[in-house]
Order: structure tokens, then sequence, then C-alpha cells
């Protein structure tokens, strides 16, 4: 599995410390910013991220800001990205189980550091379902189709 990853300065101490746990899963990643607590635009960093994922470049994007939720309302402008907040292990599970959400979005100013990275593991090794999960996510998938003109 290969993940890219991405914060803005509201992420950044948390995003560093997903990439320690990423070296100890001996999981691969690339990360695509931002390299420091200075100020900087949320959207700038979840584009790259999103598109990569999208392209199919990367299996998996974890985006982190403030809250996660300017993250995520970025990543899933990008056709394909399914971008789920999660700040408790049963979400993290679930939208992996039911959504295949291939972006997670987490915010470093919501949550603690030890349980975001239990948050992150979890997600990380939680396979999709698919059965009546893919029948819905696939209509979800046609409603991106109609609004974004993409097939
Ligand atoms: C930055 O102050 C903050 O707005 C950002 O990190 C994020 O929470 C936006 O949704």
């Amino acid at each position: 599995m290969k993940v890219a990853l991405g914060a803005d300065h509201g992420g950044f101490r948390l995003k560093e410390e997903i990439k320690k746990l990423l070296d100890s899963m001996d999981i691969a990643y690339e990360d695509f910013g931002c390299t420091c607590e200075e100020s900087v635009d949320y959207p700038d960093y979840a584009l790259p991220v999103a598109e990569k994922v999208a392209a199919g470049e990367f299996d998996r994007g974890i985006l982190v800001c403030g809250t996660g939720i300017g993250m995520s309302i970025a990543a899933n402008k990008v056709p394909g990205i399914r971008c789920a907040i999660a700040h408790d292990t049963f979400s993290a599970r679930a939208t992996r189980e039911h959504n295949d959400s291939n972006i997670l979005a987490l915010g470093e100013r919501v949550i603690g550091p030890g349980l975001a990275l239990d948050v992150v593991k979890i997600w990380l090794e939680t396979e999709f379902q698919g059965g009546r999960h893919a029948r819905r996510v696939e209509k979800v998938r046609e409603i991106e189709a109609k609004h974004l003109g993409v097939k």
C-alpha cells in the first residue's frame, strides 16, 4: 500500500506523527506538505493528495488540518474521492467497511495524537465489505457523474 499525506499548518504536527506510525507499519508514503507550522491554505494541500489518489498513483490518502473539515470538503470535490472525517475508531472502521473511503481526514485540534494514530491504523487495516455497500458506493459515483459531468 502507498499513502499520500497532506496537511496545513493546523495539522502539521499530527502529520509528522502519522509518518512515524507509517514507518513503524512499514507502509510507503509520500508527504505533499506542508513543511512547517507557518500559515497556509488547506485546499493547496488537499488537491495534490486527492488528485494522486483519484489517479491511482496512491492507494489511500490522509489529510490533516485543524478540524479535518476543510480538507474533506476540498478533497471530495475531486471525482473518485471518498474522503471521510473520522475521530473515533468505530467510524474509522465503518467508513472503510461501508463507504470504501479512500482518504481519511483528521482534525489535529479535535483529537489527541493517541486516538488519532489508533484511528489511522484501523482505517488503513480495514477492508471494504462490498456487497450491498458496493451498490451504495456505486450510487454515490452516479451522483458524482451526474453533477460533475464525469463517467
Ligand atoms: C486553519 O486555521 C483552519 O481553518 C484549518 O486548519 C481547518 O480547520 C479548516 O477546515
